[in-house]
């Protein structure tokens, strides 16, 4: 099929709730993409963090053919190997316990959600219609947590609270980077306090490290679950494998997706020591949760991640070389973010025209908010990123 072809027949026939580039991808390798007439796109989204090594890397397709073709699903009613090593990787790379494995990030949150309220109540409720209320969870300002109806009443933004009612009870929004606001919304009826320490679709915004530090003691000094939201900055995207890395702190609950998987539907919530007995048996599952095909596929990314730091290295210096070029762009005003997880704050021009000049010239950008996102793959290599930055450059100067 063409372009146009693609495009009229998935209009006609798929719920309208995407605003979508009037561009179809057909196939892809590495950082490149190709439409079905074959317009080659650089690209700098990595289907919005998902594909982190790249389109159809070698290794991974490999991987993920070889499990098709063995077993493709056998339910959580049996073991299975690919799990199993995703979760093994998993919890050496991370220093926590277990792992649950969902389908998405919002389902990731979902079960972060569970795990804490039932934390808190095995060790603080006194059985069922006493009037336990330490189930409360603190969020930011400016946060995203998904598009469910719990995750969507976590998230931080006003503009998520409309038409859905009746939100999920429970929530409390302290406002981001102000230590005040963060004591008077924290109460004796909390029990977790959920933060991305890098903001994605909040305009790629990091938490200041003495915020950080405070919701850490807080957690600490009062018995609530410091909860990191990793769904979009965890896995190598900041150059360290989780971004709470970046910070002085340790979450009791990590969740993750996007790039976890490299392109397949996979998500997990990680339970460190003082977590991991909180879900039991009966108290959470998912048809889907730990497929082979998909397990095969995040743990043959999460194998790149076992070289003793060396890739996480990678990232770290590719993202500062992408910061330092982009810096240099005319129209850039401040950068933000770390690793390969950057925003770019491009003042009064609209981020959005930037993004649609950027596909015009033949790169794929993202945005956030008033800001330009980038989110490569993270095996880009260095002269994709100059190519891809001098596209945005006349991008940037174009509107
Ligand atoms: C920080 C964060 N949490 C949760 C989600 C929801 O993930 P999903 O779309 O996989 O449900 C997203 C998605 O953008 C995200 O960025």
């Amino acid at each position: 099929m063409n372009s146009e072809d693609i495009k009229k027949l998935e209009d006609a026939y798929t719920a309208n709730t995407y605003a979508r580039y009037d561009i179809a991808i057909a196939e892809g390798r590495g950082v490149r993409a190709k439409d079905p007439e074959g317009r080659e796109y650089l690209d700098f989204t990595s289907g919005i963090g998902v594909n982190s090594l790249g389109f159809c890397e070698p290794g991974w397709v490999a991987a993920v053919r070889e499990q098709a073709g063995a077993v493709q699903h056998v339910s959580n009613l049996f073991y299975s190997e690919p799990c199993a090593r995703a979760a093994e990787k998993l919890i050496t790379l991370t220093g926590m316990s277990t792992v649950f494995f969902s389908n998405s990030g919002a389902e990731a949150n979902e079960g972060a959600i569970k795990a804490a309220r039932k934390y808190s109540y095995m060790k603080y409720g006194r059985g069922a219609g006493d009037g336990f209320d330490r189930y409360r969870i603190v969020t930011l300002a400016g946060s995203f947590h998904g598009r469910t109806m719990a995750t969507i009443t976590a998230t931080g933004q006003d503009s998520f609270h409309k038409y859905f009612t009746p939100f999920l009870q429970g929530f409390d929004y302290a406002e981001t980077n102000d230590v005040a606001s963060l004591h008077e919304t924290v109460t004796d009826k909390t029990c977790a306090i959920m933060v991305e320490f890098v903001q994605g679709e909040g305009g790629v915004n990091e938490l200041d490290p003495g915020f950080a530090d405070e919701i850490a003691k807080l957690c600490k000094s009062r018995d609530i679950l410091l909860i990191a939201d990793e769904v979009q900055s965890g896995v190598g995207r900041t150059g360290r494998f989780m971004a709470y890395g970046h910070f002085d702190v340790k979450p009791d609950i990590v969740t993750v997706a996007k790039g976890l998987g490299g392109g397949l539907p996979v998500g997990g919530v990680i339970f460190g020591e003082k977590t991991k007995g909180a879900l039991g048996p009966g108290d959470h599952g998912s048809t889907f949760g730990g497929n082979p095909v998909v397990c095969a596929g995040a743990d043959y990314v999460l194998s790149k991640f076992m070289d003793g730091g060396a890739f996480l290295r990678d990232i770290a210096e590719k993202g500062d070389y992408f910061r330092e070029k982009l810096a240099l762009l005319s129209g850039v005003k401040g950068i933000s973010g770390f690793g390969l997880m950057i925003g770019a704050d491009v003042g009064s021009k609209d981020a959005k025209a930037i993004a649609s000049a950027a596909a015009a010239r033949g790169l794929l950008i993202l945005t956030a908010k008033d800001k330009i996102r980038l989110l490569p793959p993270l095996t880009i290599v260095r002269p994709d990123i100059d190519e891809g930055l001098a596209i945005l450059g006349e991008a940037i100067l174009a509107v």
